[in-house]
């Protein structure tokens, strides 16, 4: 994957660094981002708009994966930004990042949410309800400022990693369903808005998706309800925002499509109906975020205790776990790993990978033949790179992972590891801090 190789000592280099020194330069856990594969991403995507006759936009589903390095990493790479909170918009704006680029999303955003993203002219409000569509009239009616939105659509398609279905009624908690008069109703409610500014609709159908024709389908029903509101009520959009979702290969059971693909067939689709509905062809829009730096991640981790289990695969356990990496125990998500000192030594020995959290179901990776590991090895699982820091917890007061960006044989270090003091820095002594130590 990416710029990875193995050294005649059987090292792991990651962008032509020994993961074994950074290792012991930054220590572990460790999140480290090979950035010229993010570059590469980022720039497919980009690739599959150049030839598009109307205007496009990349934007980083930063939830992902945010820090002000990775913004500024996003703003270099040109792209847009989708936010969340405003924790990530704040962040996003520390780094410099420019505002009429992002885009902000969520299904319950609070008043000082829409009040900051106003008071900073953002690009886009995504408006999700209509509670939101009343709270923002009124906010934006007292800033007296118009404000570019799109409506979230819930298109009846419910799409899993390997396939989809469609749903005529959708039980998703985000956005407007497309099939029971709520996106109609919310398009009567706004389309008409002195200071809302509705640019068009926005879809985002699911995460990690293999399957090309969940993404086209959605596509093509937002496209039909596009036409509809032109025909009914000569009302023209002229964004399209397809969301992300694109699958990456975490194992060798993974097989995704390679992501530009996707949005290739989308684009397709959206350009077939224009053309049969004599439609202007919209802007598009799609909002990746694992697909732009889930396999750019790898994390290094310190082998410690082992434990044998009679006919069974035996414990291998690593300095983090579930505290850096939840997906295994939320999603029983599959990872695939490689010790970074033995990459030239046999895979022969059946292991399961834990972490170190109290809790059973700490589990990395279930049964994975690797090299027989002793403590002090240091292991490196591959495709990290989303929702892996992003989703990262103090659970059992471990501290957060350093991240590390490594490119050109040069390494970064762009989020420390936390500190003891850090996990206590919020917190406030019931009794005299004198008296409680004793
Ligand atoms: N746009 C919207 C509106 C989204 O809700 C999401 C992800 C994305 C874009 C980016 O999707 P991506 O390209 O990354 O698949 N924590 C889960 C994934 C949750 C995704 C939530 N929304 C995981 O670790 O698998």
């Amino acid at each position: 994957v990416g710029t990875k190789t193995v050294n005649n000592d059987g090292h792991l280099i990651i962008a032509g660094i020994n993961t074994l020194d950074l290792a012991k330069e930054y220590g572990t856990p460790l999140f480290v981002y090979d950035v010229a594969l993010i570059k590469e991403r980022a720039n497919a995507f980009m690739q599959t708009f150049k030839n598009l006759e109307t205007p496009a936009q990349v934007a980083y589903a930063s939830k992902a994966f945010s820090s002000i390095a990775m913004y500024q990493l996003a703003k270099e790479l040109e792209l847009s930004l989708d936010v969340v909170s405003l924790g990530e918009l704040y962040t996003a704006l520390q780094s410099g990042f420019p505002k009429e680029k992002i885009h902000f999303h969520g299904n319950n955003k609070s008043e000082q949410e829409l009040k900051y993203a106003i008071e900073e002219k953002i690009g886009c409000i995504v408006v999700d309800n209509f509670h939101e569509i009343n709270v923002l009239r009124r906010l934006l009616q007292e800033y007296q400022y118009s404000m570019p939105i799109l409506l979230r659509v819930t298109p009846g398609i419910e799409a899993h990693t390997h396939d989809y279905i469609t749903t005529g009624q959708s039980d998703s908690k985000f956005g407007f369903d497309l099939e029971n008069g709520q996106l109609d109703q919310a398009f009567q409610l706004v389309k008409e808005e002195p200071f809302m500014n509705l640019l068009g609709i926005h879809a985002h159908i699911g995460s990690q998706i293999f399957d090309t024709a969940a993404f086209s389908l959605a596509a093509e029903k937002l496209l039909h309800k596009m036409v509809e509101w032109k025909t009914q009520d000569g009302f023209t959009c002229s964004v399209l925002n397809l969301g992300g979702g694109f699958g990456i290969r975490y194992t060798k059971e993974d097989h995704p499509l390679p992501a530009s693909r996707y949005v290739e067939d989308m684009i397709q689709s959206v350009k077939r109906i224009c053309e049969k509905a004599s439609f202007p062809l919209p802007e598009i829009w799609i909002e990746p975020g694992r697909s732009l730096v889930g396999d750019a991640g790898t994390t290094l981790y310190t082998i410690g205790s082992s434990k044998e289990i009679p006919g069974k695969a035996s414990y291998v356990a690593v300095d983090g776990g579930m505290s850096d990496n939840i997906r295994p125990a939320l999603y029983q998500a599959k990872y695939d790993a490689i010790v970074a000192n033995k990459g030239n030594h046999p895979a022969n020995t059946l292991v399961t990978i834990a972490g170190k959290c109290c809790e059973s179901g700490d589990k990395l990776i279930e049964n994975i033949f690797l090299p027989s590991m002793e403590a002090g090895d240091i292991l490196a699982v591959h495709c990290t790179g989303a929702y892996g820091y992003s989703m990262a917890s103090n659970y059992n007061r471990l501290q957060k992972p350093a991240v590390v960006f490594v490119e050109d044989g040069k390494s970064k270090l762009v989020v420390k590891r936390e500190s003891l003091e850090d996990l206590v820095r919020q917190e406030l002594f019931l009794l005299d801090s004198e008296v409680s130590r004793g």
